[in-house]
């Protein structure tokens, strides 16, 4: 099957109910599902700001050239110390949409505009050492393997270890 185009745009009225289901419905986000969120949360975020708060985005992901959307990602900024801000971003497709080159153009994509529109000199994302598909996206997205962040996160009855990686202003850019 050929590879859909990808693109990412601001959330609109009408995406509201699809963002409504990944806090509703159980594991539709996958692993990291944490139980049932107040999904009234969307309406009033959207109110405020459109999703698009500098320090907490979240983008829509568009597929077929005429804005279907496919799932999205998000970006929230995060420091370590004195340094300068990083950001952290996210992702989630809906499972029609996954396993055909979509996440990891998405991601890149999402550097991309990090990079071009913020002096931001470091974008971290962590996911979980059962999702291959998540790690090898990463990877393709132009991010390496930092190294593993023991019981980072409370997860399905215990505490779990995080992989965490990072894509640095000057690493190259995929393809
Ligand atoms: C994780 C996710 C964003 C990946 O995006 P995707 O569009 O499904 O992945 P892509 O099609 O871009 O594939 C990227 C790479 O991962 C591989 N891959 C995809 N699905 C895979 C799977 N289930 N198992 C192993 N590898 C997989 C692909 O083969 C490709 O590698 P290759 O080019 O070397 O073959 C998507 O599957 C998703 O939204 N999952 C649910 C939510 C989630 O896990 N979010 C991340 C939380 S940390």
């Amino acid at each position: 099957m050929a590879e859909p185009s990808v693109a990412l745009r601001p959330v609109t009225e009408d995406d509201l109910p699809l963002l409504r289901r990944f806090l509703t419905e159980p594991g539709l986000i996958g692993l990291d599902w944490a139980g049932f969120r107040d999904a009234g949360k969307i309406s009033r975020r959207f109110a405020t700001d459109g999703f698009l708060d500098a320090d907490d985005t979240w983008l829509m992901v568009s597929v077929d050239d005429d804005g279907t959307a496919a799932g999205f990602v998000s970006y929230r900024k995060g420091q370590f110390g004195a340094a300068g801000p990083h950001y952290e971003i996210g992702i989630a497709l809906l499972p029609e949409w996954r396993g055909r080159g979509i996440g990891w153009r998405a991601q890149a994509m999402l550097c991309d505009y990090l990079f071009a529109h913020t002096p931001v000199q470091r974008i971290q994302a962590g996911t979980h050492p059962e999702n291959l598909a998540e790690q090898r996206s990463l990877v393709k997205a132009g991010f390496t393997l930092e190294g593993v962040i023991r019981a980072c996160e409370f997860r399905a009855g215990r505490w779990r270890d995080g992989y965490l990686y990072s894509r640095l202003r000057d690493d190259p850019s995929p393809g």
